[in-house]
C-alpha cells in the first residue's frame, strides 16, 4: 500500500451514522445499505451521493460509490490501468465469454483493436439502410394500432426492432429462415440477465440445475450453434458479405497479423447482441415516453423532422441536420441512462477525491447518479433538452455526462447507438404522435439496462389525424 493511500481516510457514508454502531461494519452494511440497494438502487445511490458527497462508502473497505466527475474521470480515464472489470463480471461469462465487455488486460486490448474498426463511421451508411428498412416495417405495422387506437408496448416494439437490426447487420443473408428461433433465444436469455438478482443472496447457486437455468443454457446454445455454423461456412467459402461476421472474420491484428478464433468471434457477437439492443431499446422507449409527457418537446421534434426530411426516409447524411432530436435523446439518456451503473475493481490501493480506496474492493460508478447531481445540473429532475445546447454545455465538466462511459473502455457501439436512436425517433415522428395515458407514471426496474417497472403503453396517433383532432 502506498503511504499516501495508507494515511488517507475512508470515504464517508451511511454507516457513519449512529445507528447500530456497536455492530461490525459488514453487518451494519447488511442492515443499513442492503435494504436500500434492493428496494431501489438508482434512487438509493442518488440519496447517499447527495447526502455524503461524490465518493461514498457503501460497505467498509469493500464497496464504494464514485459519482463525482473528477472521481469518475480518475477511474475510467486517468488511472484506468488500475481499474479492471475483474471477478464480478464473471456472472456475464456464460453468455459473453471473453468478449470485449467482460475481458481485461492484454486480451481486451487486442480484441478492442480488432473489433473497433467494425464500428467505424464508414460503415454507418450501410447500417442506416438496415435501420431505415426495419423501422419502416415496424411503423407500417402500427397503422392497424393507430386505426383501432390500440396502444403499443413501446419497449417491446423496440426490442424486436433493434434485435432485427443487429441480427441483419451481423449475419445478412445467412439469417433468412432462422430469425424467429434466434429472436426467441435472445428474448429467453435476457430474462436471466437481472442485475439485482445477481446480488440477491437468496438466489440459487450457479451449479443448481433449475428449469430457468436450463432454459438460459438452451437459448445460449441455440445462438452459439448458429454463429459457429455461419463462421464455419464463411471460412469454407471465403465469403465476405461486408456484415459484422465478415468484419470480425477478416479482421487482422495490426501488431501481430493474427485473426480471431471462432470462439472469440462467438464471444464478440454474443457480447454485441447483449450490449447492443437492450440499451438502445430503453433509450428509445424512455425518449418516446418523455416526448408523450412533454408535448412542447414533441412538437419541436416534429417541426424539425418535417422541415429537414418532409415525408422522405432519412439518409445517413440527414442526421447531422436534426440537432434538436439529438438533444432530446441526449437529455432522455441523462434522465434515464440505459447503462445506469457499471463497476471496477482496483488492482492496487488508490486515492479518489482525497479518500482511500483499497485494492480488490468494488468501485460502483453510476451515470444515473452523476446525471442528477444538483451541483452539476440545474433542476436535475426536469426534462429540458436545451440544456444540451452548446452554449449551455460549455461550462459543464466533461464527466458530468457519460451515458456511454468514456476513456479507453468507452462503449464501442456509442455512435451506432446514436444513429439507431436518431433514425427511429425521427422516422416515428414523421408518421405518428405517441400518446401516453395521463396516469402512466413508471418507476424504475434496474436490470443491466434501466427499464421501466411497468409496460410503457403508448398509442400511435397518425400525424394527419392528430392535426385534425388536436
Ligand atoms: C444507448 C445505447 C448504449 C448505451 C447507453 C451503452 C453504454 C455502454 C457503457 C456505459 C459501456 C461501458 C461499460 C463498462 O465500462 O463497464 C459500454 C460498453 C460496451 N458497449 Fe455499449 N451502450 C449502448 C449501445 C451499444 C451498442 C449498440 C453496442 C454494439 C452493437 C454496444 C457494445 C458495447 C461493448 C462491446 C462494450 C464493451 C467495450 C469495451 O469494454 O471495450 N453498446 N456501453
Amino acid at each position: 500500500m502506498s503511504t499516501e493511500a495508507a494515511s488517507t481516510p475512508a470515504p464517508p457514508g451511511p454507516l457513519d451514522d449512529a445507528e447500530y454502531r456497536y455492530l461490525p461494519g459488514l453487518v451494519r452494511a447488511y442492515l443499513i445499505v442492503l435494504p436500500g440497494v434492493i428496494r431501489n438502487p438508482p434512487e438509493y445511490f442518488v440519496q447517499v451521493a447527495r447526502r455524503y458527497g461524490g465518493v461514498v462508502t457503501l460497505s467498509p473497505r469493500r464497496i464504494f460509490l464514485v459519482a463525482d466527475p473528477d472521481g469518475v474521470k480518475h477511474v475510467v480515464q486517468d488511472n484506468h490501468t488500475n481499474y479492471i472489470k475483474g471477478p464480478r463480471y464473471k456472472v456475464l461469462k456464460p453468455l459473453m465469454g471473453d468478449g470485449l465487455f467482460s475481458s481485461d488486460g492484454e486480451l481486451w486490448k487486442r480484441q478492442r483493436r480488432l473489433v473497433q474498426p467494425a464500428f467505424q463511421k464508414k460503415h454507418h451508411p450501410r447500417m442506416a439502410e438496415i435501420i431505415c428498412s426495419a423501422t419502416a416495417s415496424m411503423l407500417d405495422r402500427w397503422e392497424a394500432n393507430a386505426a383501432a387506437r390500440r396502444a403499443i408496448d413501446a419497449r417491446g416494439e423496440v426490442i424486436l426492432l433493434t434485435l432485427e437490426i443487429l441480427l441483419r447487420s451481423m449475419f445478412s443473408g445467412d439469417l433468412i429462415g432462422h430469425e424467429p428461433v434466434l429472436r426467441e433465444a435472445v428474448i429467453e436469455y435476457e430474462k436471466h440477465m437481472d442485475l439485482v438478482g445477481a446480488v440477491n443472496l437468496a438466489k440459487l447457486p450457479a451449479w443448481f440445475p433449475s428449469a430457468g437455468r436450463r432454459r438460459f443454457q438452451g437459448a445460449v446454445r441455440t445462438l452459439e450453434q448458429f454463429i459457429f455454423r455461419v463462421v464455419k461456412e464463411r471460412r469454407r467459402t471465403q465469403t465476405d458479405n461486408g456484415d459484422l461476421v465478415s468484419l470480425l472474420l477478416w479482421a487482422r491484428d495490426e501488431e501481430t497479423g493474427q485473426p480471431m478464433s471462432d470462439r472469440q468471434i462467438r464471444d464478440e457477437l454474443m457480447t454485441m447482441l447483449q450490449a447492443g439492443h437492450d440499451t438502445v431499446s430503453d433509450a428509445v422507449a424512455w425518449t418516446w415516453f418523455l416526448m408523450a409527457k412533454h408535448p412542447g418537446v414533441r412538437d419541436r421534434v416534429e417541426q424539425e423532422v418535417d422541415s429537414v426530411l418532409g415525408a422522405q426516409p432519412p439518409q445517413f447524411g440527414d442526421l447531422a441536420r436534426l440537432p434538436y432530436t439529438d438533444r432530446v435523446i441526449q437529455e432522455s439518456m441523462r434522465v434515464y441512462p440505459p447503462a445506469w451503473v457499471f463497476a471496477r475493481t482496483p488492482v492496487e490501493d488508490d486515492v479518489i477525491g482525497g479518500y482511500h480506496i483499497p485494492a480488490k474492493s468494488l468501485v460502483v460508478i453510476s451515470p444515473y447518479v452523476t446525471h442528477r447531481l444538483p451541483e452539476l445540473w440545474e433542476n436535475p429532475e426536469t426534462f429540458d433538452p436545451d440544456r444540451f445546447l452548446p452554449e449551455r454545455s460549455e461550462a459543464r465538466p466533461r464527466f458530468a455526462y457519460y451515458p456511454f462511459s468514456a476513456g479507453p473502455r468507452q462503449c464501442v457501439g456509442a455512435s451506432l447507438a446514436m444513429l439507431e436512436a436518431q433514425m427511429i425517433i425521427a422516422m416515428a415522428a414523421q408518421r405518428y404522435q405517441l400518446a401516453a395515458d395521463p396516469g402512466l407514471s413508471p418507476g424504475l426496474k434496474p436490470r443491466i439496462s434501466l427499464t421501466a417497472d411497468c409496460t410503457l403503453w403508448l398509442t400511435p396517433v397518425s400525424r394527419a389525424r392528430a392535426a385534425r383532432e388536436p
